[in-house]
């Protein structure tokens, strides 16, 4: 398979794995509604907002949808990826120009997507699904990273929406009028949903029994030479003389047998005037399936600005490019069901949380979002803002409900000499264990429930963590210690165990026997 090089590849391929895990906090101020909604959006730099996020959401989400800096020159993004190489330490913190005065332009955009795609990849559900937005300007490059980081196998497809109807002529006399969202899935064999049968096109202008129709071709596709049993005989319209002759090209789709059976059925609709039209077959709508295949090519949103749409709800043109609602709502019907989970690492002004929101109070979804901005003006003054009024409801739009937690990235888990941050709590440090021991987002203790040692169970194995005097603080260590007392006041569990603690005051024989993996905190804890 061909592979892409640029500057600095060796440099991020792995770089995703060395980001250190970051605190997430909540900031109630900018919180919106109901906090037990399940969605969330944190200010920060994408690269460690994701590896936050990872220990809660690793394989939950259905559905990423990311709009990133499409580097055609105009932007101001800057490259400030902390990676450890003298080749692209020195592009920290340097604006990204235009094609004649930065010849690294390609080179940056490629180390900057690099370890978030990675990074994305690893919140995908096993049927999860990717979709970027991207103009001509890196889309070859796009590709080849995709296919590298999610397999050449698992690319579904590239949607292309027609973006303008005016002139969009800049350089040449070719005006483009149209981006793409490529599509992949987790892994190979990952469809979306497709687009929804439009029931208003059903009828029942005969009053079938069966309910509305609507109705398909009885045409075939094969010659008389090629299928003679498709072209043998004639269609004759009960109680009249209309006589419908095979197209020699082409003949019927079934065979005389077949025919009759349909006629038997009254599944023959026949056409009012028999010199224009042809008999059809009726499809009711309880025989049909609710999602058709999805068509790439979409020409619905050409006259519809997200800038209008932003303005009108936040009261002013605050950003450049954000995408119409309706498209980033079509691509939530076609690939996130009703009760998944969606993702947005590029959230600009909210669009994707507009999009769910507004697709939920549809179809009633239970869907949630989680979205990332960097920009410390944009994510409290634009985005929060733009949310909190659509759950609020604004001019004449009514409420869309729900609720949001607004979060700030604070200290590293570990600091530079591999020790607990003062900061972490039980509950950081629970999720990041079990996350790293397993690879799973740890359980979710129901609401109102006190925390637990006993952290979850995966793959039979449980995992425990003896932390911040779990246990109580009458005991060594606060109860950080394995004794012989704290193991039989933990919880029970009928097979193996992994215990992470400060330290531990039982022999080798004595774990064996209680089938105890040992682990101490925080040395044995993996840090990225
Ligand atoms: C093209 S805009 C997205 C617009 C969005 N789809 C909408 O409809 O409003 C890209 C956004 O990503 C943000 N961004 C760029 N780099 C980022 C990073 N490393 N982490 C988080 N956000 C980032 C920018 O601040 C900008 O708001």
């Amino acid at each position: 398979m061909p592979t892409l090089n640029w500057i600095g590849k060796e440099a991020v391929v792995n770089h995703h794995r060395e980001v250190p895990y970051h605190l997430l906090r909540c900031d109630e101020k900018l919180s919106v509604g109901d906090p037990g909604s399940g969605n969330l959006l944190v200010q920060g730099d994408n690269l460690l907002a994701l590896k936050a996020l990872l220990p809660y959401y690793a394989g939950q989400v259905k559905c990423i949808y990311i709009d990133p800096p499409y580097n055609t020159g105009n932007e101001n993004w800057v490259y400030n990826d902390n990676v450890n190489s003298p080749e692209i330490r020195k592009w920290l913190g340097q604006v990204v120009g235009g094609e004649a005065e930065d010849l690294s332009r390609h080179d940056k955009w490629l180390c900057m997507m690099y370890p978030r795609l990675a990074l994305l990849r690893e919140f995908l559900t096993q049927d999860g699904v990717m979709l970027v937005s991207l103009d001509e300007t890196e889309l070859a490059n796009l590709r080849l990273i995709l296919d590298e980081i999610f397999g050449k196998s698992s690319f579904i497809g590239s949607f292309v929406w027609n973006t303008r109807n005016t002139d969009n002529r800049v350089k040449t006399y070719l005006s483009p009028d149209h981006e793409h969202i490529v599509a992949y899935g987790r892994s190979k064999g990952v469809s979306i949903l497709g687009r929804r049968i439009d029931r208003s096109d059903f009828k029942n202008p005969d009053n079938d029994p069966r309910g509305p129709y609507v109705t398909d071709p009885l045409t075939g596709k094969a010659t008389a030479a090629e299928r003679p049993n498709l072209h043998a005989y004639s269609m004759e319209q009960p109680g009249t003389s209309n006589v419908w002759k095979p197209d020699p090209a082409k003949g019927w789709i079934t065979d005389e047998a077949g025919y009759k059976a349909l006629l038997a059925e009254n599944r023959i609709w026949w056409p009012p005037n028999p010199t224009t039209g042809k008999p059809r077959k009726k499809r009711f709508l309880t025989e049909t399936q609710e999602r058709m295949p999805a068509s790439s090519f979409w020409t619905e949103f050409r006259a519809i600005s997200g800038a209008k749409e932003v303005g009108d709800i936040v009261g002013e043109r605050v950003f450049a490019f954000p995408k119409p609602l309706s498209v980033i709502q079509k691509v939530i019907d076609h690939c996130a069901p009703p009760g998944s989970i969606v993702l947005d690492s590029f959230a600009g002004t909210g669009t994707t949380a507009h999009a769910v929101l507004a697709q939920n109070k549809l179809d009633g979804g239970k869907r949630r979002f989680i979205l990332v901005e960097m920009d410390e003006g944009i994510a409290p003054g634009v985005t929060a803002h733009r949310i909190r009024k659509i759950i609020e409801g604004y001019n004449d739009a009514p409420s869309l409900g729900g609720g949001f937690r607004f979060c700030n990235l604070s200290h590293p888990i570990f600091d530079e000499n591999g020790q607990i941050n003062a900061e972490v709590r039980f509950a950081d440090l629970a999720a990041h264990v079990f996350f790293t021991e397993t690879g799973e987002p740890v359980p979710k203790r129901p609401s109102g429930k006190q925390p637990s040692p006993l952290l979850g169970v995966c793959n039979g194995t449980a995992v425990y963590l003896l932390f911040n005097g779990i246990l109580g603080d009458k005991r060594p260590g606060g109860g950080n210690v394995l004794t012989s007392r704290i193991l039989d006041d933990l919880p029970a569990h009928d097979g193996p165990k992994v215990i992470y603690g400060e330290g531990c005051r039982l022999g080798a024989a004595r774990l064996k026997r209680a089938g105890i993996t040992f682990k101490q905190v925080p040395y044995e804890i993996k840090v990225s």
